[in-house]
């Protein structure tokens, strides 16, 4: 089941502009959530430090289980991903650039060779599992990293702009990847998109970021 995600008063400036004021929010676990909001309002920077992956200059970012707090840390991370509008790509084969992930966390051979397949599966990429993974089109390659994304069973996904420089067929295939990860694995997904189409057939929740702040439409 996913994690609850609650946000506090997140503040953050580059230099001397203010990026994000005194942004909060709570994330209900298991609700998938789409953030809105012109060009360099902060989304990305929202998604960067909501995973764990940058520091506020103050705030924070509070994930709860069962009403607990889960201390910051390694178990934690493992349990996140962030996908980035591009894919970085592992001059390797498709295969092993989903396995990466279950690699690196010491997941043995055959379970990895289980979970690799169900990934590609899911994003309809069974049959690309050889190709060396430089050679896939964009809309495939932002496929592979949904299913390098899903692969380790997050319980928090963050997509920056999954659909981003994809064509419509993939697009539709992508959400459709969106709404099945909801299902199956029950995750908390927090998307950033410009698609006004893809936040409200893909979210519960659209919020927009202005101002540095959040606000639920
Ligand atoms: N590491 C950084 N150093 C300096 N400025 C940064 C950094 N990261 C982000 N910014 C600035 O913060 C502002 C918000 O950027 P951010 O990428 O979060 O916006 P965004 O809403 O994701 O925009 P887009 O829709 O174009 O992806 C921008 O003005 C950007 O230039
Ligand atoms: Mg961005």
């Amino acid at each position: 089941m996913g994690l609850t995600l609650s946000v506090s008063e997140l503040k953050k400036s580059y230099g001397g502009t203010v990026v994000l004021d005194g942004c909060s929010y709570r994330f209900e676990g298991g609700g998938v959530y789409a953030i809105m909001g012109p060009n360099g309002s902060g989304k990305s920077t929202f998604l960067r430090l909501c995973a764990l992956i940058e520091k506020p200059d103050s705030g924070k970012a509070d994930f709860i289980e069962e009403g607990v707090v889960i201390e910051h840390g390694l178990a934690l991370m493992r349990r996140i991903t962030l996908l980035l509008p591009s894919v970085g790509v592992f001059n390797t084969t498709v295969y092993e650039n989903i396995a990466y992930g279950l690699k690196l966390r010491k997941v043995n051979k055959a379970e990895i060779e289980h979970r690799v397949l169900n990934a590609a599966e899911m994003v309809g990429l069974k049959d690309k599992l050889r190709r060396r993974a430089v050679t896939l089109s964009s809309g495939e390659t932002q496929r592979m990293g949904l299913a390098r994304a899903l692969v380790i069973s997050p319980s928090v996904l963050f997509l920056d702009e999954p659909t981003a420089a994809v064509d419509a067929k993939n697009s539709k295939a992508i959400e459709e990847i969106i709404q099945n990860i909801r299902h199956t694995l029950k995750a908390t997904i927090i998307l950033s998109t410009h698609d006004a189409g893809l936040a409200e057939r893909a979210a519960d929740t659209i919020l927009t970021l202005r101002d540095g702040r959040a606000t639920a439409l």
